[in-house]
């Protein structure tokens, strides 16, 4: 989390860093700040919260002429979000913005008051910005170079000297590129701060340093120069836009049917591009967040539809966990960032076991498509909310596909071609999501329960209404409740049931019985109607794309519900987008 732009060229850079911080602001918005430079001076200025409170307080100060600049949106991970903590930080001559964790700050900082060296900040970007500057004698790449082998952990740093014009860069870990313009050039977490201006850039290897002035791009590997390649991002300005909707949740949601076709199109064409996962004794799939409950999903579908054993899990406990590797083995890595540190601790483990590794992913250059073995990619263009919606769905359609291929039920890919029409059709029942959100909304507590797949699916429509909505909300085994759970429901809490595997309806029926009993007010989201309840109906289709038809009346119930809570939907308080720290 936490993002970084930067920025040398013709132009004054504060319009060009408060644009990219906006659109960086996905990776955190605890707080944020810039610094202008020239010959002479150094000017920064940072605030608490959105960039929007930045951009008030710089229009309220006088600028010195600039013609490089750097900024930063912080998620707090050392110290509280307050103007100290907040980058960019300042030591002797060097300024910089950190996004990572120094994991050994406290040694490094020890190590340097000894020396007198004095902090004002709570933060580990200080150790790092001092570990510099205690090595800068002159030579700005070497001062890097010995100051970041000293550093553990995870950084992109984009970094000023008083002594130079130039801009610096340098990652191990944390994601960062460096966009090549006209007598302009930027560096940037992601290509959608800087795609207004270029769509041109350079992905920054591990451990090698940019030197980057309006007219030159320096790639340094230790002090030798390196050849770099320049791409070509395929996305435009347009695609980043909110196209009239109030919020990006709620375009996003919208984007789902045409995005569908898009990404299920090129394997439905050639099914030889989704791997057999029949040449495995065993998949992992290995994930955070919502990509994990798309691969919840996949599990029960490959379990119960393939017989493929899999061990699904979230990658945090994954990468510490003792996995055993006794069998031939394919770890599915799912990602929509393609960045997020945990997923690719995760990636790392297997490969360094030698197994084998596929990625679901949106973001086709991230660290998690350029370092597994084989990817597959969904079509969900740039995903702005915070809260994921269409790249959920579009992970889950891949798992669909995974299984019917692992099952050779092929018949079952005849329904592909009306899916976004089916999607469409669930979508357009948005004033019933609307009444629904009305009779929760107060509500302090909900509850999403189902059994097998339907309670992968509860995880989902649970998690999704908790992170816009903040109403606590609670995903359960619907045959599990009774063990202790129950007690908590009372007259006239939400209950959600999720039925759509008629294996075992009524047993789930038996447990909504259970609450209504004890006076929750139960909603059923089906395929099927069911008397004497309120039902959400949505279209039947084979079990394999059932999941595809649930979650989106779900995710705009969890909208509307935020929505009349006058919650902030985008960006929900305390979470950032791409998590690139563990
Ligand atoms: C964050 C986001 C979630 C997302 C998870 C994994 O927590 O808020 O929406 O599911 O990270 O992100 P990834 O980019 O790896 O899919």
């Amino acid at each position: 989390m936490c993002g970084i732009i930067g920025y040398a060229g013709k132009h004054n850079p504060k319009d060009i860093l408060l644009g990219g911080l906006k659109a960086l602001e996905y990776r955190g918005y605890d707080s944020s700040g810039i610094c202008l430079k020239n010959e002479k001076d150094i000017q920064i200025i940072k605030s608490i919260g959105k960039i929007k409170n930045l951009e008030e307080k710089i229009n309220k100060t006088d600028l010195i002429d600039s013609y490089v600049g750097i900024g930063h949106t912080r998620w707090a991970t050392h110290g509280e979000a307050n103007e100290t903590n907040a980058h960019p930080h300042r030591c002797g001559k060097v300024t910089l913005v950190h996004n990572g964790i120094i994991e050994n700050a406290a040694l490094l900082k020890e190590k340097l008051v000894k020396k007198g060296i004095k902090f004002k900040s709570e933060t580990d970007t200080e150790v790092g910005c001092a570990l510099i500057n205690y090595y800068y004698d002159g030579d700005e790449v070497k001062a890097i170079n010995e100051a970041c082998s000293e550093m553990e952990g995870s950084y992109a740093f984009g970094i000023l000297f008083d002594d130079s014009n130039k801009l610096y860069a340098v990652r191990k870990g944390s994601p960062l590129i460096v966009g090549v313009g006209v007598k302009e050039n930027y560096i940037a977490s992601d290509i959608n701060a800087i795609i207004n201006y270029t769509n041109k850039y350079i992905l920054l290897e591990e451990g090698m340093i940019a030197v980057i002035d309006k007219d030159s791009i320096k790639i340094m590997k230790g002090n030798k120069e390196y050849n770099y390649k320049v791409l070509t991002a395929d996305i435009s300005a347009e695609s980043r836009d909110k196209q009239g909707y109030d919020h990006y949740m709620l375009k996003e949601i919208m984007e789902e049917p045409i995005l569908l076709g898009k990404t299920l199109k090129p394997y439905i064409d050639d099914l030889s591009l989704i791997p057999d996962l029949s040449d495995y004794e065993e998949v992992h799939i290995v994930a955070c967040g919502s990509a994990m409950y798309a691969g919840l999903i996949g599990k029960s579908l490959l379990e119960e539809k393939a017989g493929v054993r899999v061990l699904c899990d979230v990658a945090s406990e994954y990468r510490y966990k003792k996995i055993i590797y006794d069998r031939k083995t394919l770890v599915i890595l799912v990602s929509q960032s393609g960045e997020t540190a945990d997923t690719i601790a995760a990636m790392k483990k297997a490969k360094e076991n030698g197994i084998d590794t596929l990625a679901i992913v949106n973001v086709k250059t991230s660290t998690i498509a350029r370092e597994t073995d084989r990817q597959i990619f969904i079509e969900a263009g740039p995903e702005i909310a915070v809260a994921t919606t269409k790249a959920y769905l579009l992970q889950v359609s891949i798992f669909s596909l995974l299984a019917i291929k692992a099952a050779n039920d092929l018949d079952c890919l005849k329904e592909v071609d009306k899916l976004p029409g089916l999607v469409k059709s669930v979508l357009d029942n948005r004033e019933n999501y609307r009444k629904i959100a009305e009779k929760i909304y107060k509500e302090n507590d909900i509850f999403f329960i189902g059994r097998k797949i339907d309670y992968a699916i509860c995880m989902e429509g649970s998690l999704k209404l908790k992170e816009v909505s903040y109403i606590h909300s609670e995903a359960y085994q619907a045959g599990e409740l009774k063990h202790g759970t129950i007690s908590l429901i009372d007259k006239g809490i939400p209950v959600f049931g999720i039925i759509t595997d008629d294996d075992i309806k009524d047993k789930t029926i038996s447990n909504i019985e259970e609450v209504k009993s004890r006076g929750a007010n139960i909603f059923i989201v089906s395929n099927n109607k069911i008397s004497e309840y309120e039902c959400i109906v949505v279209p039947k289709v084979s079990d394999y794309f059932q999941p595809l038809l649930i979650v989106p009346s779900l995710q705009l119930i969890a909208y509307e519900t935020a929505k009349l809570r006058g919650c902030d939907i985008d960006k929900p308080k305390n979470l950032a987008k791409s998590v690139t720290v563990e």
